[in-house]
C-alpha cells in the first residue's frame, strides 16, 4: 500500500510534526509513505517521491512545511485535475492525506466528485475557520505568537497615553482576534461576525479615560477591513493618539507548540488508520469535544464555521 501526504493553501505550524509522524507511522505499519512537494501544484507536476527517514529527520520543531505548499490556480481547471489524478495513479498511491484549510477542502471535494479518490483531510490553518472541527492545526502556535506580540505592545502602550490598534489574521473569521482579546485583556475587539456599535463603545471608552485609563489596547480582525477606519475613530472621535501594528505573516511562523505537535500526531494517526481500512474515503479528521472523529467532506464545506457562543459572550463584555 502506498500512502501520500501533501500540504495545500497557507502553511500552519504543526505541518512538519504531522509529516514526520506520517512517514514514521506508515513505515511502522509496513507500508510506503510518499511525499508530494509544492501542494496541488506539485501534484499536477508529479513532484511525488517515496520518503526516506532522513527526509523528515530534525523537522519536528520547525514551523512551515518542509514539503512546501501552494495556492493552485491551475487546479481550478479540469485538465489539470485529470493530470493530478493520473499522477496519483502512476505512483500507485492508494490513499492521500491533505493538510489544508477550507479552500483546499473545497478543491478536494470537487476532485473527489470527479475521480475515485481515497483521501482524508487534516484541518490545518491558523484561522480556525473550518466547520465541523473545534480545532485546526497551527492555531495554538499562532495564538502564542500573537500573545507574545500583545504582551510587548502593552508594555510600551502602558508607558504612554496612547491607544494601540493591532490587526491580526484570520481571513473572514474572528477566532484569532477574539481569543487574543480575551487572553490579553484588550479593551476593544472588532471581528467580522459582529458589526461594532461605535456609539456604545465610544461612550464606554471616554468614560474609562475620564476615570483615569491612560492607554487602550484594541484588536481588530483583518476580515473586518476596518483597521484604517478604527484608527481614525480612536484618534478623532475618542481623542487618543493611536499607533497601529499589523502583525501579518509572523503569525504563521514559529516553532509549533507542544499542543500543536501532539495534535499533529493524533490527527495524522487517525487519518492513516482510516485510509488503511478504506478505499473510497472523502473525509476530514475533526476534533470535537476533545475527541478525534472522521466526518464527511460535504459537512465541512457546506456550512460556515460558527464561533463558540461563550467567546461571543466574552466579546459582548467589551461593548
Ligand atoms: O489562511 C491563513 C492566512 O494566513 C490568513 O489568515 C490570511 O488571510 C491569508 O492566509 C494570507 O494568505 P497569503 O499568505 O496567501 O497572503
Amino acid at each position: 500500500m502506498a500512502l501520500a501526504i501533501m500540504c495545500s493553501g497557507g502553511d500552519a505550524p504543526g505541518m512538519n510534526p504531522a509529516i514526520k509522524k506520517f512517514v514514521d507511522y506508515v513505515y511502522k505499519k509496513g507500508e510506503e509513505p510518499f511525499l508530494i512537494y509544492d501542494g496541488l501544484e506539485g501534484l499536477i507536476d508529479n513532484k511525488i517521491k517515496l520518503a526516506v527517514h532522513t527526509d523528515v529527520a530534525g523537522i519536528l520543531h520547525r514551523g512551515g512545511t518542509i514539503i512546501r505548499s501552494s495556492r493552485s490556480k491551475r487546479f481550478f481547471e479540469y485538465e489539470y485535475r485529470l493530470q493530478a489524478y493520473n499522477n496519483l495513479k502512476a505512483n500507485n498511491i492508494t490513499g492521500l492525506v491533505v493538510l489544508g484549510g477550507d479552500g483546499s477542502f473545497r478543491a478536494m471535494e470537487r476532485f473527489s466528485s470527479e475521480f475515485d479518490l481515497n483521501f482524508v483531510g487534516i484541518p490545518s490553518t491558523i484561522d480556525n475557520d473550518i466547520n465541523g472541527t473545534d480545532y485546526c492545526l497551527g492555531v495554538d502556535t499562532a495564538l502564542n505568537v500573537i500573545r507574545d506580540a500583545l504582551d510587548k505592545i502593552r508594555d510600551t502602550a502602558s508607558s504612554f497615553n496612547r491607544a494601540f490598534l493591532v490587526e491580526v489574521m484570520g481571513r473572514n473569521c474572528g477566532y484569532l482576534a477574539i481569543v487574543s482579546a480575551m487572553i490579553s485583556g484588550a479593551e476593544v475587539c472588532v471581528i467580522p461576525e459582529i458589526e461594532p456599535e461605535y456609539q456604545k463603545l465610544g461612550k464606554r471608552l471616554r468614560g474609562e479615560v475620564e476615570e483615569g485609563r491612560n492607554y487602550v489596547l484594541a484588536i481588530v480582525a483583518e476580515g473586518t477591513k476596518q483597521t484604517t477606519q478604527i484608527h481614525k475613530w480612536l484618534q478623532e472621535t475618542i481623542g487618543l493618539e493611536t499607533r497601529v501594528s499589523i502583525l501579518g505573516h509572523i503569525q504563521r511562523g514559529g516553532n509549533p507548540t507542544v499542543f500543536d505537535r501532539l495534535m499533529a500526531f493524533d490527527f495524522t494517526i487517525t487519518a492513516v488508520d482510516h485510509l488503511m481500512l478504506h478505499n473510497n474515503s472523502n473525509k476530514v479528521v475533526a476534533y470535537q469535544k476533545s475527541e478525534f472523529k472522521l466526518i464527511e467532506i460535504d459537512e465541512v464545506v457546506s456550512k460556515k464555521y460558527q464561533l463558540p457562543q461563550r467567546y461571543l459572550d466574552a466579546l459582548s463584555l467589551l461593548d
